[in-house]
């Protein structure tokens, strides 16, 4: 029996297995195909609820979190809410520490499911809606306090294996699935990492010459050498200008593409209008990459990308006017 034809024990187990879909009328004029795994239909509406889950049952096979133990985690608001579902459901109480750079919706959405939000201001000169990596360290400290404060788990999603995991059992498998295993290429905007390694992974073991892309933002490509010009893009949920993301195996990186902020928001509002996927910023910007490697290097191919989360989370935003 699938999974749409039981009844499942809890939300927990409606993450993941989302469907993917042919963006047919986006690439109209194009030679190949972009398919687009719609992780926005997660309970949590974000890819993050599959680290979420993997990150917290692994650390519970593992004796590394005890019942009722608090869980912390910093987050530009996806992993949070997949936190919050899934410590809300098995019973540890989570804090989620956040930016105030980060659209209001996240925090509330968090507090609804039961998370306590801690916000922290951002770094002098950065700007609402544009978190950047001055202002991720400003998090990174108040987590490190609020673990040491509360004897907490950290649910550490830029060094745990569960990030990779989550993606490397099961969103990999489920596009190879999916396809028939007859994909060319994947291009993904990175925040941890963590969907871009556990994808690649498992695509380049099935296949090494399926393609693996970073996606970055332009103006802050440091994975791909550049120097941060734009450390305050719109492309929330990545693009941290982090050099050193553990989860990242250099061996799986045929390429890195850039996108520009206009381009992410660009693809994101033609998603909606004529693809009637509703994403954010991050998965326009997947978009945009595709689009760009089918004009390229990629013409005739077949590409994988992610919708990483919902549109509705950048209502407060000015990504749809
Ligand atoms: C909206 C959004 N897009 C993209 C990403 C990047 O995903 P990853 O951390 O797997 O690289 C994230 C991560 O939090 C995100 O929230």
């Amino acid at each position: 029996m699938t999974r749409s034809e039981r009844v499942l024990g809890s939300a927990i187990e409606a993450i993941g297995e989302t469907p993917l879909v042919r963006l047919s009328r986006l690439t109209r004029d194009l030679n190949g195909a972009v398919l687009a795994k719609l992780e926005h239909l997660n309970p949590g509406f974000s890819k993050k609820d599959r680290i979420a889950r993997q990150i917290i049952e692994d650390a519970e096979e593992q004796g590394r979190l005890k019942p009722r133990q608090t869980v912390v985690e910093l987050t530009s608001g996806n992993t949070g809410t997949g936190l919050a579902i899934v410590c809300g459901i098995k019973g540890y109480p989570f804090v989620a520490v956040m930016s105030k750079g980060n659209s209001a919706e996240r925090a509330r959405m968090m507090s609804a499911l039961g998370a306590e939000v801690v916000l922290v201001d951002q770094a002098p000169g950065s700007k609402h809606g544009q978190v950047s990596g001055d202002d991720l360290k400003r998090v990174e400290e108040e987590a490190q306090r609020v673990v040491a404060e509360r004897k907490a788990f950290r649910a550490d999603q830029f060094r745990l294996a569960g990030n990779f995991r989550a993606h490397y059992l099961h969103t990999g498998p489920e596009i190879l699935r999916q396809t028939g295993g007859a994909i060319d290429a994947f291009c993904d905007f990175v925040g941890t990492g963590g969907t871009f390694a556990g994808c690649a992974a498992a695509f380049k073991e099935h296949n090494r010459s399926i393609l693996c892309f970073i996606v970055e933002p332009a103006g802050a490509a440091v994975l791909a050498g550049g120097t941060v010009t734009n450390p305050s893009h719109r492309i929330q949920g990545g693009g941290y200008s982090m050099t050193e993301l553990p989860l990242l195996r250099p061996e799986h990186v045929d390429g890195y593409i850039q996108v520009s902020d206009e381009r992410a928001v660009a693809f994101a509002r033609r998603l909606a209008r004529e693809e009637g996927i509703f994403g954010g910023f991050s998965s326009g910007a997947n978009v945009a990459a595709a689009v760009e490697l089918l004009r390229g290097p990629c013409q005739g191919k077949t590409i994988v990308v992610t919708i990483c989360d919902s549109g509705l989370k950048y209502l407060s935003t000015d990504l749809w006017q």
